[in-house]
C-alpha cells in the first residue's frame, strides 16, 4: 500500500480551482501535495508559503512563490499536522513552522488538512504542543506554561524558526479545551504563536488511506 502521507497530499489537489494562488503548508505530507502541484503548476497562479523549506520545494518545481500581504485572502490552503481531534482542531508545529502557517490558515477561507490515520486523537496534548517565543521570553515563558497547564516545557534546543525565534515543546498535556489554553497560552508576553489551531481549525481533514477519506 502506498505511504497514507502520499494518498492525503494526492487527494488535496481535488481542492484546487484553476487560477488559485494556493497556501501552502510544511513537512513531509505537504511535500507529497507540493509534488502533486508540481503536476499542474500551469493551472494555478502561484504559492503563499509557510516556511523556507516549503519555497525552496516549490520553486525547485517551477511554481512561483507571492508574498502573503501581496496576495491578500485566499481561497485555500493546504497543510498538514501532528494532531487532529474529532472536531478538526489541530496540533502544528512539530517542524517548526506554526506562527507562518497559522497566519495562513487565517487568511484563508478553506483549510484543508492532510493527515495519515496515526495523527488522529480522541484529546489533543499527547504530542508535546510547540510555542514559538521570542529568545529573551524563553525562560518566563516556560515559567508562566508549567504555573498555567501543569505540562512541562523543553527548549527545543539548536533549533531558530524562519522568524528568528525559539520553540518551546510542552509535554504531558491532555488538553480537553484546546479553545481555553490557546487563548490563555496567547496572552503570555513573548509568546509569538502556539501551535493549537482550535479557534481556527481546519474546515476539511482527509486522513490517507486507500482511499483517502475525507471528514
Ligand atoms: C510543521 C507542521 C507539520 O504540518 C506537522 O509537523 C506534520 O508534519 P508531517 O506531515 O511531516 O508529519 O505543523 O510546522
Amino acid at each position: 500500500m502506498s505511504d497514507p502521507k502520499r494518498l492525503a497530499g494526492e487527494k488535496a489537489i481535488d481542492y484546487v480551482e484553476d487560477g488559485m494562488v494556493v497556501g501552502v503548508g510544511t513537512g513531509s505530507t505537504v511535500a507529497y501535495f507540493i509534488e502533486a502541484l508540481g503536476r499542474i503548476k500551469d493551472r494555478i497562479a502561484g504559492a503563499v508559503s509557510s516556511s523556507e523549506q516549503s519555497t525552496a520545494r516549490l520553486k525547485a518545481l517551477g511554481i512561483e512563490v507571492l508574498d502573503a500581504n501581496a496576495a491578500g485572502p485566499l481561497k485555500l490552503y493546504v497543510d498538514g499536522a501532528d494532531e487532529c481531534d474529532p472536531h478538526k482542531r489541530l496540533i502544528k508545529g512539530g517542524g517548526g513552522a506554526l506562527t507562518r502557517e497559522k497566519i495562513i490558515a487565517e487568511a484563508s477561507e478553506t483549510f484543508v488538512c492532510i493527515i495519515d490515520p496515526a495523527k488522529q486523537v480522541p484529546v489533543l496534548g499527547k504530542f508535546p504542543l510547540p510555542v514559538e517565543v521570542i529568545p529573551m521570553a524563553r525562560s518566563l515563558v516556560a515559567r508562566r506554561i508549567l504555573a498555567l497547564t501543569g505540562g512541562q516545557p523543553v527548549w527545543r534546543d539548536g533549533v531558530v524558526t524562519d522568524n528568528g525565534n525559539w520553540i518551546l515543546d510542552v509535554h504531558n498535556l491532555s488538553i480537553t479545551d484546546p479553545v481555553a489554553m490557546e487563548t490563555e497560552l496567547n496572552q503570555i508576553p513573548g509568546v509569538v504563536s502556539v501551535g493549537l489551531f482550535a479557534r481556527r481549525p481546519a474546515d476539511i481533514v482527509i486522513v490517507g488511506g486507500e482511499p483517502p477519506k475525507v471528514l
